[in-house]
């Protein structure tokens, strides 16, 4: 992220805060939730869903720019099998967004001639070939490090996505090698207790001091040593979940500053409705900036606090609460 981005999106989260007012600065948004694989820890593709078409995406994006918007995250579902996805990714540079893409890395070799505008492709990575092809299928191993190297030499911005589970408590170190080679930052992210898109239990669910004691292991690596840089999370981001599995509450961004987008075109909190603290859900389907806006403007800002495990709200949290470590990393 360039220095003029970071400060957009600082001076953003001071309008929200002194303002009081929600503003969506960062956007996920699962364009579909069609997917090609079966993760063991996803239902996501099960969820029976009407897309927005293109036009439709497009109307958002405006809407968003106009709203202040700086960043916008594609995720699924697999965004790749969306026909129109390279559209969509264009159209949201051509508003001067930084787009990230989250991918299962299955079709990029497909795309990545047209990827020049991401900013990070962000593709799963759950371990080593067994480890990962035991969670995502046969041969999905192999998609992501032939679609790693494409990014390596198309000079796309890569990082890595790994959900820690009870299947690559082991493979951390192999994680972090191979993005040390692939010249790409890993994120760890928390499982959920359910499988994603669903209320089933997640089979894969970690023993927690097993968990516990790998995130130690990580903090202690972004402390010092050859990984310091490779790992994505902040620091104060990986102590957080040393409390796994009861999280300390906190004045959550989500709703504040950072919103997801569902396929059919609803603004909502976050992915986690049970239990958000402020869960809200705005069809935007079809309308105006003004009528947006307009909504926006009456959201209150909760005083509840809650807790999950996603990395990504963690940080940014962090920020809209301005603990220094988590600034200082974005800087
Ligand atoms: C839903 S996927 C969508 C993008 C793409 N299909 C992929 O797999 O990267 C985005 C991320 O969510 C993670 N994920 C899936 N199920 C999860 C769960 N139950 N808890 C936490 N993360 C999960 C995946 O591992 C992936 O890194
Ligand atoms: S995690 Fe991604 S690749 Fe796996 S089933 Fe869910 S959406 Fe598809
Ligand atoms: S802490 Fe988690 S569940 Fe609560 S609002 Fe934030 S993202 Fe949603």
């Amino acid at each position: 992220m360039r220095l003029k981005e970071k400060i957009y999106i600082g001076l953003m989260i001071a309008k929200a805060k002194l303002l009081k007012q929600s503003i969506p600065v960062i956007v996920g948004w699962a364009l579909t939730y069609q997917c090609n694989k079966q993760c063991k820890y996803c239902l996501l593709p099960i969820k029976k869903t009407v897309e927005l078409n293109t036009a439709e995406v497009k109307l958002l994006i405006d809407n968003f720019k106009r709203l202040g918007t700086k960043m916008l995250i594609f995720t699924g579902g697999e965004p790749f099998l969306r026909k129109d996805i390279i559209e969509i990714i264009n159209y949201a540079k051509q508003k001067r967004m930084i787009v990230y893409v989250n991918s299962n890395g299955s079709r990029i070799r497909d795309f990545i001639g047209q990827l020049g505008l991401v900013d990070c492709l962000n593709i799963s990575l759950e371990g080593n070939k067994q480890t990962h092809n035991a969670i995502r299928g046969t041969g999905s191993f192999e998609q992501v490090m032939e679609s790693a190297e494409l990014a390596k030499q198309h000079k796309i911005k890569l990082r890595f996505t790994t959900t820690l589970n009870k299947l690559n408590l082991e493979n951390i170190d192999y994680i972090l090698d191979s993005g040390a080679n692939l010249q790409a930052k890993v994120k760890f992210q928390i499982l959920t207790d359910y499988c994603l898109g669903s209320v089933e239990k997640n089979p894969l669910l970690p023993e927690n001091h097993k968990l516990i004691k790998v995130i130690k292991q990580l903090c202690e690596y972004k402390k010092k040593g050859k990984y310091k840089n490779i790992i994505a999370n902040p620091l104060p981001a990986l102590k957080y979940f040393r409390s796994l599995p009861k999280l300390p509450l906190m004045a959550c961004a989500s709703g504040k500053i950072t919103f997801r987008v569902t396929p059919d075109g609803f603004l909502i909190t976050c992915g986690e409705s049970g239990i958000a603290a402020n869960h809200f859900r705005i069809a935007l389907k079809n309308k105006t900036y003004e009528q947006v806006k307009q909504i926006l403007e009456k959201i209150k800002f909760s005083k509840q606090r809650c807790s999950c495990g996603c990395a990504d709200r963690v940080e940014a949290s962090m920020l809209w609460n301005l603990n220094p470590g988590a600034v200082l990393n974005r800087l």
